[in-house]
């Protein structure tokens, strides 16, 4: 039901859009996967390269048993680089509950003392975070998701968190700066098309849900930085005038029509700071890269 009524709503606009969140189908998740092994994708690597770097500073940040909660986990690649002794429970949150199950399963076969507990959860609707007693809340927002809401919806979003989470617990979140618009939008057009495909992916959603016959060939992805709102944005195009349904609603797309399906926006520093301090969270530290592409914040709440 959410899928129609954010699809028929956001086809509805004048400016197309689909929420990013529906990219993730199995399929989806796989793509992003294949995105974040390409050369051009910076932010995961330079994510890596800081969270190797601060590895062997967890357990002196963080005394006695720790909860390691990951929203919008995905292959949970990310969260291993941390994991030691002290960390006693790790549920990993996303809405690709399948992929997520199959990602934990592995970890779980790495850690076998860890008690794992996955969750889906759409994180951009209010939820809670599970309680663990006697132990220290840490939680993970990594990937840059924290650029994938529209209209300040982040806002919301680390509010909710600081009010589940409770007092005196943390948050690391990943975020991609403000760069050279060329080296942007590289990363999301990359020459093996993996980003094109997970866009693309979209179109088969809704084939599937809806019982539609878009053909896939009649679209094309195409990534743009926006260099005034800060922000690389995603858009699928109509190659040819075409209609479809959702359900009853009739929608057309004009020849070049774009939707857009895909947000990305950059932060500095500074900006980044300012954000987390009007959500009622403390900025304890932050680390870069050695390139200054990408920040990882630790909040405090
Ligand atoms: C940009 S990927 C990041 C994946 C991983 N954290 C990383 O750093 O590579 C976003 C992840 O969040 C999940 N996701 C996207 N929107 C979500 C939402 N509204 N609620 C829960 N999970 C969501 C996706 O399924 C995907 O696994």
């Amino acid at each position: 039901m959410t899928l129609q009524k954010d699809l028929v709503s956001g086809l509805s606009k004048k400016k197309k859009t689909i929420p990013s969140k529906y990219h993730y189908d199995l399929q989806g998740s796989k793509y992003f996967e294949k995105i974040t092994q390409q050369k051009e994708y910076y932010p995961t690597r330079k994510e890596k390269e800081i969270l190797q770097k601060i590895s062997k500073k967890i357990p002196y940040i963080f005394k006695g048993p720790l909860s390691f909660v990951e929203l919008g986990s995905g292959a949970a690649d990310k969260i291993k680089i941390l994991i030691n002794k002290n960390v006693k429970f790790y549920v990993p949150i996303d809405i690709s509950l399948d992929f997520v199950k199959k990602s934990a399963f592995k970890l779980k076969k790495k850690y076998p003392k860890l008690k794992i507990k996955p969750l889906k959860i759409d994180y951009s609707k209010a939820f809670k975070i599970p309680n663990f007693k006697k132990t220290t809340k840490v939680c993970f927002f990594l990937g840059s998701s924290i650029g994938n809401f529209h209209d300040n919806e982040e806002k919301k979003f680390l509010i909710n968190i600081r009010k589940s989470i409770g007092k005196n617990n943390y948050i690391f979140v990943g975020v991609d700066l403000i760069k050279n618009t060329r080296i942007i939008e590289k990363a999301y057009n990359d020459r093996k098309g993996y980003t094109a495909k997970f866009s693309l992916n979209l179109i088969n959603i809704i084939n599937k849900n809806f019982k539609s016959r878009l053909n896939i060939n009649n679209f094309k992805y195409i990534g743009i930085y926006n260099k005034k709102i800060r922000s690389l944005q995603g858009f699928l195009v109509s190659k040819i005038n075409q209609s479809f349904f959702i359900k009853n609603k009739k929608i057309f797309l004009k020849k070049n029509e774009k939707i857009q399906v895909e947000i990305s926006n950059k932060f500095t520093v500074k900006s980044f700071s300012n954000l987390a301090k009007s959500s009622n969270w403390t900025p304890i530290k932050y680390w870069l890269d050695k390139q200054r592409y990408f920040a990882l914040f630790l909040l405090k709440s």
